[in-house]
């Protein structure tokens, strides 16, 4: 297995196309697939740059089966990370039926078209907000789920179905890593997130208010039962939750069955000290304003990634004030993101039986 390729759908978004530098330079061949609604084909040329080398890359959609079975037909992958999804929690109140078509019949057909091909291992991106408001901090995998947005419970649900099917059929195999907050940017500069319009992020709204994109950063509540009231959250860098991929689909290889693991540092940071942290790697004090509450936030959500560490051999390397300095690089070398650069992808590599 460990040779064949890997599919990475979403590959072109923020978390995937880190994961794919990681995967190119460990030696690994990738196919991505991504339908380019949350990303720009300009993110595939920023990989080549990084890594030298070109990933196989197909625009076309997880809904598509003909494409996705056209795909596996013409490569020899062994393993799927799956990453393509919606993933803004305020959105998905807005327009739910898109967030459980997208992601939940999504993955339905990427599984079927898996099994067809006999492609039985997978990747899966959760969240850490699938534990809702978790009674237990350091939250540990056994802690009881409970999402509170249509994006969460996609995301739950996904799980499930996953858990299901590796349950009956003992072939199957699945790594769901529950990320916490990703934040960085590759430490070349060159590729980071990319956000479309307001960032919805603290992170990369704070970096466009460090340009001058955005006047001031607002602080969303500083009456939470945290040491300074705003909310506390574990902020991993973008490198280090690639990294986890590639130790998960590592796990793979050892037929787990159904493994569950959290990734992030173990350390929480409150909104405040981000603005601290990102004050330091810019090298001024930058302007914010404490706001009311954003509904829907919780005070607590810290991984206990005691179980990744143990059985993935995974440890995160990089440091808070390493993933904001990354951060301000990506951000003070590319102000408009890859926003000027073709986005579209070349002819040749758009699969569409959807249209
Ligand atoms: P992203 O939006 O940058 O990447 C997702 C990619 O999937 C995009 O490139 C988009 O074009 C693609 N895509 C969406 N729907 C598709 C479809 N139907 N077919 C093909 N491609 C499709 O997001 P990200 O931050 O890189 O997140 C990656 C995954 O991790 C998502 O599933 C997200 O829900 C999950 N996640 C993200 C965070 C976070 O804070 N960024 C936290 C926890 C989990
Ligand atoms: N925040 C602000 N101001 C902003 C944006 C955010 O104060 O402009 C605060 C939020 O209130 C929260 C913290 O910064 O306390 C982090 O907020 P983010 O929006 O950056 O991240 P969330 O923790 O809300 O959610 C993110 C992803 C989810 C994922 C979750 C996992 O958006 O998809 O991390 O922990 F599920």
């Amino acid at each position: 297995m460990s040779q064949k390729a890997v599919l990475v759908t979403g590959g072109a978004g923020y978390i995937g196309s880190h994961t794919v530098i990681e995967l190119l330079e460990a030696g690994r061949e990738v196919v991505v697939y991504d339908n380019l609604t949350n990303a720009s084909y300009e993110a595939v040329r920023r990989i080549e740059k990084i890594t030298g080398k070109k990933p196989i890359f197909y625009k076309a959609d997880i809904l598509d089966k003909k494409a996705l079975l056209e795909v596996f037909s013409r490569h020899s992958i062994g393993s799927v990370i799956h990453f393509a999804g919606l993933k803004a929690v305020g959105e998905s109140t807005q327009i739910p039926l898109d967030y459980y078509y997208n992601n939940i019949t999504g993955t339905i057909i990427l599984l079927q078209a898996m099994k067809e091909a006999n492609v039985k291992n997978i990747v899966f991106s959760s969240s850490a907000t699938v534990y809702g408001e978790p009674p237990i901090i350091p939250i540990p995998e056994t802690c009881p789920t409970d999402a509170k947005s249509p994006y969460g419970r996609t995301k739950l649900f996904v799980e499930h179905v996953i858990r299901d099917l590796c349950t009956a059929e003992k072939d199957w195999n699945a790594a769901l890593l529950r990320y916490f907050n990703p934040a960085g940017a590759h430490p070349s500069g060159i590729l980071g997130e990319n956000p479309t319009g307001i960032p919805n992020n603290l992170m990369p709204y704070f970096a466009q208010v460090a340009i001058g994109k955005r006047e001031c950063l607002s602080v969303f509540g500083n009456d939470y039962p945290t040491r300074d009231g705003t909310c506390i959250r574990d902020y991993i860098h973008v490198v280090d939750l690639a990294q986890g991929h590639l130790a998960a689909l590592k796990k793979l290889e050892e037929k787990p069955g159904c493994v569950e693991y959290n990734l992030g540092t173990g350390i929480g940071s409150t909104v405040l000290e981000m603005v601290k942290a990102f004050n330091k790697a810019v090298g001024r004090e930058l302007p914010y304003k404490i706001t009311d509450r954003r509904p829907g936030d919780v005070p607590n959500l810290t991984a206990d990634p005691t179980k990744a560490n143990k059985e993935l051999g995974w440890k995160v390397k990089f440091t808070l004030d390493e993933a904001c300095a990354s951060l301000w690089k990506w951000q003070s070398e590319n102000p408009d993101g890859l926003e000027g650069y073709p986005s579209e992808a070349p002819a040749e590599c758009v699969l569409d039986y959807l249209h």
